[in-house]
């Protein structure tokens, strides 16, 4: 049975959170460190939400650590566990900002939804991100292309074995200061034999499930000295899909192409802010079924002139080889033109250095903690 979802505990839902014991000393202590890679470095507090008894708790800030959850909780037993990725910038402006955050609470109710979790209602979400971005205002780091990458998440944390959902559940926000997530150009491995997603599947959701369907092809890819895999659709093996973690795009006679969301691509939030982007630039743009085998071709006879990949982690990251199962290799001619041009358009507007015609960004208050 689907837990008990009500639109009064959504509204019963007070809007003030408690802080920690704790909390002042550990954002006191922090030390921002010169290398940050991505996801080395977390940030010193975090955000706790609990749903029982039909109903979200209060929420609390508390210090970065270890949380306790029982062994058999869902979330470990069998994947209940939806999340997010966002990033907030202190670049351009004093205050820190958002990049279209409402955008990643749609998505993790459209995520909570497929898994047929008990979703976080709107307000929750945002005290969350208010509270762990407010407080770590001084901590998120200045310089282009670093930011606070927050990661929310929703588990299941009710014990048990039987093929249904939790009636419990935990929402938390964690951070971690973070640099560009990929450095130099990337190196595709091609996968031909695993699947991420099928259409019907969760490959939709940004649920954790995707991401550990793609672990063994990564290690694969890294085994061969590539950078990440590329996946084809599940029924004809056939049509590209996504990067592990990442949206793809093609420039073919000077256009951009990109998968049209085929019910198992992720929908990425960078992704469809290239696509409004790249057009308002003049770019034509292209959502469509791509064929894996016509797209080398092109990368081949020069038509396909650059390749590259986006998401939120990634932002727009240049393609420079694509490796086949067979060892064959496939080199764009350009790497990093056209990827260029649009990763600055759209890190200006992500870092408040330039205006904002679409709306994207919001101001988060800071909070003296
Ligand atoms: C993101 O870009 O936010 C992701 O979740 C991708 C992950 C591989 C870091």
């Amino acid at each position: 049975m689907a837990p008990m979802r009500t639109s009064a505990a959504e509204k019963a839902h007070v809007t003030n959170y408690d802080i920690a014991p704790g909390v002042s000393a550990a954002l006191k202590n922090f030390v921002l460190p010169e290398k940050l890679g991505f996801g080395l470095v977390a940030a010193p507090v975090m955000f706790s939400a609990e749903w029982a008894d039909g109903a979200w708790g209060r929420g609390r800030l508390i210090p970065y650590g270890p949380i306790e959850m029982l062994p058999g909780a869902r979330a470990l037993q069998y994947g209940e566990l939806v999340f997010e990725g966002l990033k907030a910038y202190r670049v351009g402006a004093a205050e820190p900002n958002l990049f279209r955050a409402g955008e990643n609470y749609k998505r993790l109710a459209r995520s909570a939804q497929r898994l047929s979790m008990s979703p976080v209602p709107e307000a929750l979400f945002f005290e969350a991100i208010g509270a762990v971005v407010g407080s770590c205002h001084r901590l998120i780091p200045r310089e282009s292309g670093r930011s606070l990458y927050l990661r929310p998440f929703l588990c299941g944390t009710e014990a048990g074995y039987l093929l249904r959902n939790s009636t419990t559940f935990r929402f938390m926000v964690i951070a971690n200061p973070v640099e560009i997530y990929s450095s130099g150009p990337m190196r595709v491995a091609i996968e031909r034999d695993d699947v991420r997603a099928a259409v019907g599947g969760v490959g939709t959701a940004k649920a954790s499930a995707n991401y550990a369907a793609s672990l063994r092809a990564s290690n694969a890819a890294v085994a061969r000295g590539l950078t990440v895999a590329l996946w084809l659709d599940a029924r004809d093996q056939r049509y590209i899909q996504e990067l592990s973690g990442m949206n793809i795009f093609a420039v073919i006679d000077g256009e951009l192409h990109t998968p049209a969301l085929d019910g198992a691509i992720l929908p990425g939030i960078t992704r469809d802010s290239l696509i409004t982007l790249a057009r308002s630039l003049g770019f034509k743009v292209h959502e469509r079924q791509m064929d894996l085998n016509e797209l080398l071709a092109q990368i081949s006879s020069g038509r396909c002139s650059e390749v590259f990949a986006c998401g939120t982690a990634a932002i727009l990251s240049p393609i420079g080889l694509m490796s086949d199962k067979d060892q064959r290799e496939y080199v764009p001619a350009r790497i990093d033109v056209v990827a260029a041009t649009l990763r600055e358009a759209l890190l200006a507007i992500q870092e408040r250095r330039a205006p904002d015609p679409f709306g994207w960004t919001r101001a988060v208050s800071p909070l003296a903690i």
